[in-house]
């Protein structure tokens, strides 16, 4: 998947520098080309030399050095580039870039790339903690850039804790895994529901439930990796936003209703991994609803059940998926729901079971189909069965391509 891949290889001026020998070494024996820039900092820690040496080509640091070919340079590299790696990416460089400052060779290029960036942050705990390097990295995310996340362990200046760039075949595999990942939903609009939908009592209460929205970002993000385009229709949630996606923010079903609807007509597929409310206060009490008698009771009215609504919408090629997260039952609540909602596939995980189910990093589903196949899944992580849920999908795509 490397092979002959371009890669601008930033170094900056952290401890772990040293690291990025191994990762041009392993990028290269990919088949990737290697062209290394170093910042001025980066150039105390180690030498051009060893990296020229390494990646087989001269390593640039100045804007201004002498003239030995008429591209400029950042602009060559930047527009060379079929991805930026920037190990270890210093507190500093990602500063800078946040703030779009371009004061050298590197941030330059940075600027001026329309390539892929990764980040590999490296730093004491303390300054990766520190709240305007969290939010700078954020506002790389939100730029569409990605962060490999740092190691926890032994740092360099005698402390423990997060900060460590991980080891090179970690953060080679990052990149080697973003090259493999098969664009075969390239072209696609893939429609994503995640976290659970609030109903509204009074001007401080709500009716909710325990999602988090873990399933659905994961199944989101990955739909996003396979090429597709992806909206995110998500109701609150504690998570971050994934980036370079459309991302709709809703509250109650009635919400999240409109904007699938909306948005609806021309997606290829849509995947309801909400949970949604199916009951919402009939009257929405003005004012904070005072503490009088022992008991109080709030009538209820049906929400409307949109995948339902989107089963009978379905035209044909379109894939709907759906879950059925129960308590009881599970294979015959999920299988009924599956044939009377129009669904292509539904999720049916059993919440009672440990690890399982809201808020969990894992899940134990099985996957029902409509020919009747029931796929029973060990327990793996949300990331994990958003790929297969989207190796159905992508397996129902060519079966309806061949009809
Ligand atoms: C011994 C030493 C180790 C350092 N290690 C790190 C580090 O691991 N991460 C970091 O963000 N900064 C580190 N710094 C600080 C950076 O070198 C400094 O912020 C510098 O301006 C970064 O420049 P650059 O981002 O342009 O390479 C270190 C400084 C010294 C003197």
């Amino acid at each position: 998947m490397l092979k002959g891949k371009k890669i601008v290889l930033g170094i900056t001026g952290g401890i772990a520098a040293y690291k990025a020998v191994e990762i041009v070494s392993r990028l290269r024996k990919a088949g990737a080309e290697v062209y290394v820039i170093m910042t001025k900092e980066a150039a105390e820690f180690v030498t051009e030399l060893t990296f020229r040496e390494i990646s087989g080509h001269s390593v640039s640091s100045d804007m201004w050095s002498k003239v030995t070919h008429w591209n400029v340079e950042h602009i060559a590299l930047a527009n060379l580039a079929d991805l930026m790696l920037i190990v270890p990416a210093t507190a500093n460089i990602i500063g800078k870039t946040a703030a779009g400052i371009a004061d050298d060779l590197l941030t330059t290029t940075l600027l001026a790339t329309k390539a892929p960036v990764f980040f590999a942050p490296a730093m004491n705990s303390n300054m990766y903690e520190n709240p305007i390097v969290q939010h700078n990295m954020k506002t790389l995310q939100e730029h569409g850039w990605h962060m490999i996340p740092p190691a926890t362990g032994h740092l360099a200046c005698g402390t423990a804790g997060i900060g460590r760039l991980p080891e090179a075949i970690d953060v080679f595999t990052v990149i080697e895994d973003f090259f493999s990942a098969v664009q075969v939903l390239k072209g696609k609009k893939v429609l994503v529901t995640a976290a659970g939908t609030i109903e509204p009592i009074d001007p401080v209460r709500f009716i909710g439930n325990r999602s988090s929205g873990k399933m659905g970002y994961a199944i989101a993000r990955e739909a996003q990796r396979r090429g597709a385009e992806v909206v995110l229709v998500s109701g609150p949630s504690a998570l971050q936003e994934p980036a370079g996606m459309r991302v709709i923010h809703v509250e109650t079903t009635a919400q999240m209703r409109e904007a699938v609807i909306k948005e609806f007509s021309d997606c290829n597929v849509v995947i309801k991994a909400a949970a949604v409310a199916d009951y919402r206060a009939k009257e929405i009490a003005e004012n904070k609803i005072k503490k009088s008698e022992t008991t109080m009771s709030i009538m209820l009215e049906k929400n409307p059940d949109i995948l339902q609504e989107l089963g009978s919408l379905k035209k044909s090629g379109q894939i709907l998926v759906g879950f059925a997260a129960e308590t009881q039952k599970l294979l015959e609540y999920a299988k009924t729901k599956l044939l009377k909602k129009n669904l292509d596939f539904i999720v049916a995980n059993d919440i009672t079971k440990p690890n399982a189910g809201f808020n969990a990093e894992t899940n134990l589903v099985k996957i029902l189909s409509r020919d009747g196949a029931v796929e029973e899944l060990p327990l793996m992580s949300k990331k994990e069965l958003a790929g297969i849920i989207l190796d159905h999908v992508i397996k129902k795509m060519e079966i309806n391509s061949k009809k």
